[in-house]
């Protein structure tokens, strides 16, 4: 029996268009979707929309229409986004459908017949944009503004329900430290256990004052609010508290949930906590990954570096959507802060161009030439081949360490760096100069064949990352990877005798192209 996958991004508000920060977690999502695909793994892969909240209600307000009307608007952009940036979620939760709402209200009454709910009264501070209670200590010692935004803080007093957050303090400790959820990276589990060592407060669930929310099963003057609803997705889009638990049993618990740090704590404490008062299991792994800047800067629409969906569809016009998923990727190791800017973009295309699409081309050329078309077979390997061949042949081993280690940006590199060292390889034994010297055919033949296995594995290594250029470069290459697994293709290796197509530049810029 296959292993199964599951992986969830954030839920994002749609009380706006989406932008690069959202662009950047549900790529990477895809990048560990496509791979456990490959891997041979049954995937599911989650991503949807968080619409309920004070920030749906005031935005909404503004623009003179209901919540549900913004919610609608953006989540058609949304989901036009992740079709054209190829996203291949099997599933888009939006927290405003019935399925939720219904399945929310069930764990709800799950959670009071556990005795984890009961009402109070809150007085205290409140982040609007982060939905967020803040802490008089929190709150002094930011000036009564958001730690997130800047924006003032909102004075909350009012009935409220509260979860019994304090009772779990102990176990959610627990699991994490001994990575029964592993919570990453290392520095980011161990501000998350210091920050729960002093923790005392149950969580205030519920508003009274609100109309657009989840209602409470029990007290329908109140809508939740609001990280109950929103964390229970990652459940409810699998049937959990339905009638329907099928896809819930096959794949809960997630294997992968990816976040932005600014959430992790919700993501490491409230959810564990939830979950087990609901007896059910707990996620196997938290990544909290890092903040875009632009050009050094927090990116705002006022300074002109926002990195919007104008920019965004630019850049793939002129580079290819590919591009784009590697430069995320590249530009920072996975799980810290991270940068745009345009040379750099421009440097990573300029690899890809020059590695990878450069080293298919001129083995594809060199076996036109020298050998019709025709991948030749390996002779006796000589002592200077070794170093390629071993590369070539420990990079699946070298990638599943990664995938397993989240670490996406050792994902993109680990092969462009075998093409690197097969254009290396190309230069020390000279192709060129054997093809003059009959009496060294097996030997060309051989190099031949090593550098073209290597240009196919490090292809096969980046469909995950490049999935329509990697596809395209192992086409050129005349190879056939319909309904096969990345394991089957490396081990299968380029056969010798197959006839390679033409060779085409794989990474042409726009002003390049024909
Ligand atoms: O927080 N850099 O939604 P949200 C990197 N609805 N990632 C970024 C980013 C940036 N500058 N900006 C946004 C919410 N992101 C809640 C989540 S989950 C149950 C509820 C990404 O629309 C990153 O993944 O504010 C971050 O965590 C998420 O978008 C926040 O999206
Ligand atoms: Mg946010």
């Amino acid at each position: 029996m296959s292993k199964t996958f599951y992986i969830t991004t954030p839920i994002y508000y749609p009380n706006g268009e989406p932008h690069l920060g959202h662009a950047y977690t549900t790529l990477c999502a895809d990048v560990l979707a496509r791979y456990h695909r490959l891997a041979g793994d049954s995937t599911w892969f989650l991503t949807g929309t968080d619409e309920h909240g004070i920030k749906m209600v005031k935005t909404a307000s503004e623009a003179n229409i209901t919540p549900l009307e913004l919610a609608d608007r953006n989540v058609a952009v949304f989901e036009k986004l992740w079709k054209e940036l190829g996203v291949t979620h099997d599933d888009f939760i939006r927290t405003s459908s019935s399925r939720h709402k219904l399945a929310v209200q069930e764990i709800v009454r799950r959670l009071q017949d556990k005795g984890d709910i009961y009402l109070g009264s809150y007085e205290g501070w409140y982040d609007e944009g982060q939905e967020e209670f803040v802490t008089e200590t929190e709150a002094k010692a930011r000036d009564y503004k958001s730690a997130i935004s800047g924006r003032p803080l909102v004075r909350y007093k009012e009935p409220t329900y509260f979860f019994n957050l304090k009772k779990y303090v102990d176990p959610v400790y627990q699991a994490i430290e001994s990575d029964r959820i592993r919570v990453r990276p290392e520095a980011r589990k161990n501000e998350i256990l210091s920050k729960l060592k002093g923790w005392d407060q149950d969580l205030s669930i519920s508003r009274g004052s609100l109309k657009w929310g989840i209602q409470m099963p029990s007290d329908p003057e109140h809508v939740l609010y609001v990280w109950i609803d929103a964390l229970s997705n990652y459940v409810t889009a699998l049937g959990y508290a339905s009638a329907d638990m099928l896809k819930f049993e096959k794949f809960w618990p997630a294997d992968v949930q990816l976040i932005g740090k600014e959430i992790l704590w919700f993501h490491a404490f409230y959810w564990p906590a939830m979950l087990m008062s609901l007896g059910v299991e707990l996620p196997r792994l938290l990544f909290a990954h890092g903040w875009w800047t632009s050009d050094g800067k927090k990116m705002s629409k006022s300074m002109g570096n926002f990195i919007d969906l104008t920019r965004l569809d630019d850049v793939c016009k002129k580079y290819s959507d590919d591009a784009l998923r590697f430069y995320m990727l590249k530009a920072a190791p996975f799980g810290s802060d991270l940068d745009w800017n345009d040379n750099d973009f421009l440097k990573n295309f300029n690899e890809l161009a020059n590695v990878v699409g450069n080293c298919l081309n001129r083995t594809i050329k060199m076996i036109g030439k020298y050998r019709q078309g025709v991948i030749p077979g390996a002779a006796e390997p000589a002592e200077i081949d070794a170093p390629l061949r071993e590369l070539t042949h420990r990079l699946g081993a070298s990638l599943a360490g990664a995938y397993d280690r989240i670490a996406l940006q050792e994902c993109a590199s680990l092969p462009v760096e075998l093409a690197r060292a097969a254009n290396v390889f190309i230069d020390q034994t000279a192709p060129f100069s054997l093809a003059k010297d009959p009496a060294k055919a097996a030997r060309l033949d051989t190099v031949l064949n090593f550098s073209a296995q290597a240009i196919y594995a490090s292809l096969v290594g980046l469909l995950p990352i490049l999935p329509t250029k990697a596809a395209e470069g192992l086409r050129q290459l005349g190879a056939d990877i319909t309904g096969k697994t990345i394991p089957e293709l490396l081990a299968a290796g380029l056969r010798a005798g197959q006839k390679v197509g033409d060779g085409a530049p794989l990474f042409p810029k726009l002003d390049e192209r024909k």
